[in-house]
């Protein structure tokens, strides 16, 4: 896709990766973009570059634009290699230019890179530089998404280019909210954005709420913002900030997800009356086996429900690997504001619903217990069983959801 002016004489360089399904280890179903843009103004400014296996395709969009030679300043807001990696070859095509980035993305930059010819300055929050007409102010964003991570805000076109806050994983040709959302729908939007936040900015709420409070007391008047992933938000940005301010708060949907594995479907039969006492209660639930979706579809799901019922079978006194595997994925993204009950058969000395406990409650979620276990098989005494678990599950999930409204 070629450059596109998002605002006057600012250029979306970018590549769309069409194909990318695992993006270290995240399963992205949908794709991804990886943004960057070029500033045309006295001193011809790049921002951000792009996974290095499309580093021809930016070099060619800036190309149709300037000669890469005359890329005054680079700004590396964010040193992942989704955005730093092409910087060695931009480099290469214009070896003066200087580089603006925190100090933390300086020292990780030298780690990557033989950054000894470089011209490299170090920026901090409040620092600003004059382009020609344009002014760019930098807002170091620690951990959003890595130390490194830092923020520019154009003044003169009000916009802030956010590197991975406020992105999606969404290969598509629509490069604006509005785009999207003629050819795509709200729904699958907002699908993206939660999926996004669930597995990368789960844990960074408290810090996103600060950092969202902290622009604001600055006075910043945000027009558009254009982040490193998927659609630049040019007609609603307010849609993306309310929207990282609910997640941020723990904003959940009052439903149920049941997330399970099975070796010999007993498990699995368990989720059919869970399932049903959940529904008739009145509560949305939906059912997840992990053998059939990633893991990443499982926490994206966990994170849109309120609730959450954890199923495993007995393995060598233990969980079953993919279930171990959901939670410990899990419990890297510090979820809050959730509450879990678990589920699942054994044969003979059981232990998959105790360690299951044993975890989630180490992660700070509200629990419902005892759990419910079957021997071997449910028999219709055991359906009833989880039948009712599933009508209580539902009640106290009802209950500790109303907390938040
Ligand atoms: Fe899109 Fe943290 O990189």
């Amino acid at each position: 896709m070629k450059a596109i002016e998002i605002k006057p004489g600012i250029y979306w360089v970018g590549v769309i990766d069409w194909a990318v399904r695992d993006f270290h280890g995240y399963v992205t179903p949908n794709g991804t973009t990886y943004n960057n843009y070029l500033a045309i103004d006295d001193q011809i400014t790049l921002f951000d570059t792009v996974k290095h296996d499309f580093s021809e395709i930016t070099v060619d969009n800036i190309k149709s634009l300037v000669d890469p030679s005359k890329i005054k300043n680079i700004v590396i807001n964010h040193i992942e290699n989704d955005h730093v990696s092409s910087i060695g070859d931009i480099m290469h095509l214009t070896p003066n230019a200087t580089i603006y980035i925190t100090n933390k993305g300086k020292k990780g930059l030298e780690r990557f890179f033989d950054t000894s010819k470089w011209d490299i300055k170090v920026v901090k929050t409040g620092d600003t530089l004059s382009i020609g007409k344009k002014t760019l102010l930098f807002l170091e964003t620690p951990m959003l998404h890595w130390p490194d991570s830092m923020m520019t805000y154009i003044k003169e076109d009000r916009l802030l280019i956010s590197q991975d806050a406020f992105g999606q994983h969404y290969a598509s040709a629509a490069r604006f909210d509005d785009e999207f959302m003629n050819c795509f729908s709200v729904n699958e939007l907002d699908d993206a954005i939660k999926d996004y936040y669930a597995n990368i900015l789960m844990p960074f709420g408290t810090l996103i709420k600060n950092k969202i409070a902290e622009v604001q007391k600055l006075g910043l008047e945000i027009d558009m913002i254009a982040p490193d992933h998927g659609i630049i938000w040019r007609k609603d940005p307010s849609k993306i900030i309310n929207m990282y301010l609910d997640m941020a708060n723990g904003k959940a949907e009052p439903k149920v997800v049941i997330i399970y594995d099975t070796m010999w479907r007993s498990t699995e039969q368990m989720t059919v009356p869970l399932m049903q006492g959940i529904r008739d209660e009145g509560v949305e639930v939906i059912v997840v086996k992990l053998r059939a979706n990633p893991v990443s579809f499982a926490v994206k799901e966990f994170w849109k429900a309120r609730g959450c019922l954890i199923g495993s079978p007995t393995l060598n006194n233990s969980i079953f690997p993919t279930v171990a595997e959901f939670l410990v994925y899990l419990k890297g993204l510090k979820p809050k504001n959730r509450i879990a009950g678990a589920f699942g058969s054994y044969g003979w000395g059981g232990g998959a619903v105790r360690d299951i406990y044993e975890d989630i409650k180490k992660m700070g979620l509200q629990t419902v217990e005892p759990g419910i276990q079957v021997n071997y098989k449910p028999s219709a005494e055991d359906q009833k069983l989880c039948y009712e678990f599933g009508r209580n599950f539902a009640n106290k999930m009802k209950e500790y959801h109303a907390k938040f409204e």
